[in-house]
């Protein structure tokens, strides 16, 4: 990816502000017509120029939106995001929020604080879903004695073994039906893709989380929000502020426009509908994970730490611990 330019809050006009929030709500022909005039209308200027696509011809940016807009098929949709983008790099890499360096540092040291925490030295088998180019399997396979990476795009795990140095195995997969026996992994992780997936899939996916997770082991899901009324909403959060990674896509509507291809690709624009709290506590306590930790911090971060402890459990729905968090 290009040299990062982060505008300040003051720098970005209303205008792409708002049509930020309107693609976070719901996204339709009208908002792609806008984010596409907003952006031809600022070839050529210091804006066009300044932002992480400005080595990107908006033409080329627009083709692609109506390439994954066509395609109904994921695993096709993320085939083209394995294509070369005119600067050489895959677009998998250019296009930020495919994947996000701050939401996989904060997983990997939330694991490494989990293991001191328990006095772990390291874990014997881990698994990551939905690992795209095994970006954050890498580096946790350092820890382990064995590591698993999965993905359900054949073209991504020859990618990702591409850059690897045989420290994890990669396997093709459904994450709602994984080709694993029971019981195996005592850390499992799985970062940015819990968000694409419908009320069936995701009861599917953690079903399967429960059954391959060994008694003891646990499982982070890592995510970037970039919704603002989220952060605007959590404890802590300022819903007036952008974070960084949000203010940089606000540098050019060529970074909007960017976004939107992204949740194309992942599904996300779809309208689907999710498993909401009360759905989700349901769940995990008919699956016997207790939720112990949740973040979203405000630079958009987040992520959940289930375990598959029965003493946690027990102690979480004995009512035992008041702020959810047990340690
Ligand atoms: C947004 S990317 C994140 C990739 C990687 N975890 C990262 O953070 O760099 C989501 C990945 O999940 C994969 N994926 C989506 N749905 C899946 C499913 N049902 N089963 C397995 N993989 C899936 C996609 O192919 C893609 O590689």
């Amino acid at each position: 990816m290009s040299e990062r330019y982060i505008p300040k809050e003051n720098e970005i006009p209303p205008q792409y502000i708002d049509l930020w929030d309107r693609h976070d709500r719901t996204v339709d022909q009208t908002l792609w017509d806008d984010v596409i005039s907003l952006a031809e209308s600022e070839e050529g200027t210091p804006q066009a120029e300044r932002g992480i696509y400005k080595d990107i011809p908006l033409a080329t940016l627009v083709a692609l939106a109506e390439r994954a807009r066509g395609e109904k098929d994921p695993i096709k949709r993320y085939e083209m995001a394995l294509e070369e983008s005119p600067n050489g790099e895959l677009w998998f890499d250019v296009l930020a929020g495919f994947t996000s360096d701050s939401v996989i540092l904060r997983m990997k040291r939330q694991i490494a604080h989990y293991l001191g925490q328990e006095g772990k030295e390291g874990w014997k088998r881990g698994l990551d879903l939905g690992t795209g180019t095994g970006r954050l399997a890498k580096v946790l396979a350092e820890d382990c004695d064995s590591f698993i990476a999965l993905d359900r795009v054949p073209a991504m795990i020859k990618e990702a073994r591409s850059t690897d140095d045989d420290s994890v195995q990669y396997l093709v997969g459904d994450v709602t039906a994984l080709p694993l026996k029971s019981e195996g992994f005592d850390l499992i992780t799985s970062v940015g893709i819990s968000g694409s997936l419908n009320k069936e899939q995701e009861i599917a996916f953690y079903t399967n989380i429960a059954r391959v997770l060994e008694e003891g082991g646990v499982y982070y899901d890592g995510y970037y929000s970039d919704q603002l009324w989220d952060i605007g909403s959590h404890p802590g959060g300022d819903s007036s502020k952008l974070h960084p990674e949000t203010r940089q896509h606000l540098a050019s509507a060529k970074g909007i426009l960017a976004d939107m291809i992204v949740d194309t690709v992942s599904g996300k624009n779809e309208k689907i509908e999710r498993l909401n709290r009360r759905e989700l506590d349901e769940l995990f306590a008919r699956l016997g994970l207790a939720e112990t930790r949740v973040e979203l911090n405000q630079y958009g971060v987040g992520f959940r730490q289930l375990e598959k402890n029965r003493e946690k459990f027990r102690r979480m729905h004995s009512g035992y611990s008041r702020s959810g968090e047990v340690s």
